[in-house]
């Protein structure tokens, strides 16, 4: 496995690859790899020939009242990970290769940016999709592999790679979870053994809102109620938000809508969780 610092270490890494006709996998990280993201290594893996994983803890989105300075960082053994997961080359660039001083220019898919998670941290799509553009340039992925468990992140990313042309394919991997729903996170580790258990009700509450949807209810004020009650019943919280949106484009859904997305992000303590549910509707009703 390579690793490459630098950005024309990792361009001559992927070039060479491709001059030997292979298809180049991308896996974009903040590091702290779990078990969420080996599943979408693993995807790269199977599906294409180079797989290249980056680790960049990025400071563009990440507001200053966030938790940049704690998020893990344990790169020794992000590194035993790749190796043994089958990577080919990790990059890890420097906050100043990144971002040399007076770097200016920001990528941002309006609308959709501000909505959810967007209305709750202000700046943190525009530094997603800043910092993505620019992996998406340095490594010219054929595929890029990214999770649902991060629904509107996905959603902003095939929009940007839509609108500005990037010939990437972005696949969308399922959310991994852990054995009572909770889904994994580099977040979960901040949480203490209580609140830990306490954090099981994100993926109940998103159960029971598709169970009601299922059930006929098209109400979303009535199943984003029923969700804040088991949020609430289990125990200290602060709800940034709890969402029942058409799954394409965010919006109230209407009767058209074929997809239904769940999504919540709630603060139990020291950690913002975010999780989220897509609900099919059944077209011949
Ligand atoms: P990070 O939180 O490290 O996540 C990297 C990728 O792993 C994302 O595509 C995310 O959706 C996916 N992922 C995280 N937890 C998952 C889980 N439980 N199941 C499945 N996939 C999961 O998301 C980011 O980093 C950054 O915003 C990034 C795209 C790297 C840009 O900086």
């Amino acid at each position: 496995m390579e690793i490459a610092h630098e950005i024309a270490e990792i361009r001559r890494l992927v070039s060479l690859a491709k001059k030997a006709g292979q298809t180049v996998g991308f896996v974009p990280t903040l590091g702290a790899l779990h078990q969420g993201h080996m599943s979408l290594i693993g995807r790269a893996r199977e599906q294409t020939d180079f797989v290249t994983v980056s680790i960049f803890l990025n400071p563009r989105q990440f507001g200053p009242e966030e938790d940049l300075g704690k998020y893990p960082q344990p790169q020794e053994k992000d590194l035993a990970l790749c190796e043994k997961a089958g990577v080919d080359a990790v990059f890890i660039p420097s906050v100043e290769q990144m971002y040399p001083s007076g770097h200016c220019t920001v990528v941002k898919v309006e609308g959709l940016s501000e909505k959810l998670c967007g209305a709750h941290r202000p700046g943190f799509f525009a530094g997603v999709t800043t910092v993505v553009a620019k992996l998406f340039n340095i490594v010219e992925p054929d595929i890029a592999y990214f999770g649902q468990k991060d629904a509107q992140q996905g959603l902003i990313i095939k929009r940007m790679v839509k609108e500005l042309d990037m010939p990437v394919e972005i696949r969308m991997c399922p959310t991994v979870r852990e054995d009572d729903g909770l889904a994994m996170s580099s977040r979960n580790a901040y949480l203490n053994s209580q609140q830990r258990s306490q954090a099981s009700c994100l993926y109940r509450a998103l159960l029971e809102g598709k169970k009601l949807i299922e059930s006929g209810q098209m109400d979303r004020d009535k199943i984003t109620a029923q969700m804040e009650g088991i949020i609430k019943a289990a125990g200290p919280c602060t709800i940034d938000y709890i969402a029942a949106v058409d799954s394409q484009n965010l919006e109230p859904p209407t009767p058209e809508t074929q997809c239904w997305l769940l999504a919540l992000a709630v603060r139990i303590g020291p950690a913002r969780l975010i999780d989220n549910i897509l609900v099919e509707i059944p077209t011949n009703k």
